[in-house]
């Protein structure tokens, strides 16, 4: 019920507020999180922009200052706040980590991702809000309040893993870019972007579950007709390390210097920047790139990157073509 989003909306604000509050009044909120944003190399006004938060290592921080407001136990756990195992047992569900809200298009925040500050892995590094009646993670893209008037400016939007890669890239001067937040691209992510811009660009991690997350997302793309190119960053970084190596200047050259159509991003990938051209490996290659083209609904656009698949990979177009009319008609 509207009602119930309203109530929702209302103690979301209150805990974004709080965790602002301890970050830049507490002690603990000042001496950790603070200079861990700091140390990132966050500046205030992006601490401010991206409403960054911190929550106590404590049990009920968030629960006693809120219900000391008169929000119920009720609404905390119905907005993913709090757990309740036990009848008689509630806790806070962020605790000891710093906050990085979720808004919704029309900038209400309804939902937190939570990063430790511990080195050791026994924790999960990031907690995230559950589903609730005002947060499906499969339609919300990170970032896109922030970044929703630069991508329809710019007429492209970029799309990364994680919170920080948004965040960082702010920083570094480029704010079309969005994130979905670690989870495998949705058709409703798509559209949302597509509301905005027809123009994707890929920039995931430079680690195997990147590159392996990336042609997921090139694909899903294509499956519902925007367009898509990619840029790869090297092993081991992701557009926030990145960016964060280097000027602003030379890392929005970068970008456009490495984006790549999908064929030829695929392609490189596959043959390790061109050194691994043998023929199996080169039929695989083939097939990869033809069943990403069958994907796309447009017949122009198929027959454009099937021209660009031949000539990249030296082989005839019409032993493409049979190729993908082949798996056209078997999705028939
Ligand atoms: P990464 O592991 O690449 O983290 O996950 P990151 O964004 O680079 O974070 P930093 O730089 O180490 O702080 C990418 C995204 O996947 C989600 C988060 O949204 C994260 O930003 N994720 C990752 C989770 O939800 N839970 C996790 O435990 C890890
Ligand atoms: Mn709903
Ligand atoms: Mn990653
Ligand atoms: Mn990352
Ligand atoms: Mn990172």
């Amino acid at each position: 019920a509207q009602n119930e989003r309203d109530s929702l909306f209302i103690v979301l604000n209150f805990a974004n507020e709080y965790f602002k509050d301890i970050l830049h009044n507490h002690e603990e909120g000042k001496s950790i999180g603070l200079s861990y944003f700091k140390e990132r190399g966050f500046t205030e006004s992006t601490i401010d922009k991206f409403d960054l938060g911190y929550t106590l290592d404590t049990w009920d921080g968030l629960l006693k200052a809120a219900t000391a407001k008169g929000h119920t136990e009720a609404m905390l756990e119905k907005a993913g706040l709090i757990l309740k195992p036990e009848a008689n047992k509630v806790y806070d569900r962020f605790r000891g980590r710093v906050v990085f809200p979720i808004h919704n298009v029309a900038g209400k925040v309804i939902a937190f991702g939570a990063r430790t500050l511990r080195k050791d892995k026994k924790q999960p590094k990031y907690i995230n809000s559950p589903e609730t009646e005002v947060y499906h993670k499969s339609n919300i893209l990170y970032g896109l309040f922030q970044a929703r008037k630069a991508i329809r400016n710019a007429d492209t939007c970029f799309l990364v893993e994680g919170y920080t890669d948004v965040i960082s890239m702010h920083q570094a001067g480029v704010e079309n870019v969005v994130s979905s937040s670690g989870t495998s691209l949705t058709k409703e992510q798509i559209q949302l972007i597509n509301r905005y811009t027809r123009n994707i660009t890929v920039l995931y991690d430079g680690d195997s579950a990147g590159i392996k997350a990336s042609f997921r997302g090139i694909d899903m793309i294509l499956e519902n007709d925007l367009d898509v190119r990619a840029v790869v960053f090297p092993e081991g970084e992701d557009p926030d390390s990145y960016s964060r190596s280097m000027s602003s200047e030379v890392f929005q050259q970068y970008l456009e210097d490495n984006a790549q159509d999908f064929i030829t991003f695929k392609t490189n990938i596959l043959t390790d920047g061109g050194k691994q051209v043998d023929p199996v490996k080169k039929v695989q290659i083939i097939r990869e790139v033809i069943e990403s083209i069958s994907l796309i609904p447009d017949g122009i656009k198929r027959s454009v990157y099937i021209q660009s698949c031949a000539s990249q990979l030296d082989i005839e177009e019409q032993v493409l073509i049979s190729e993908l009319n082949k798996i056209l008609i078997q999705k028939q």
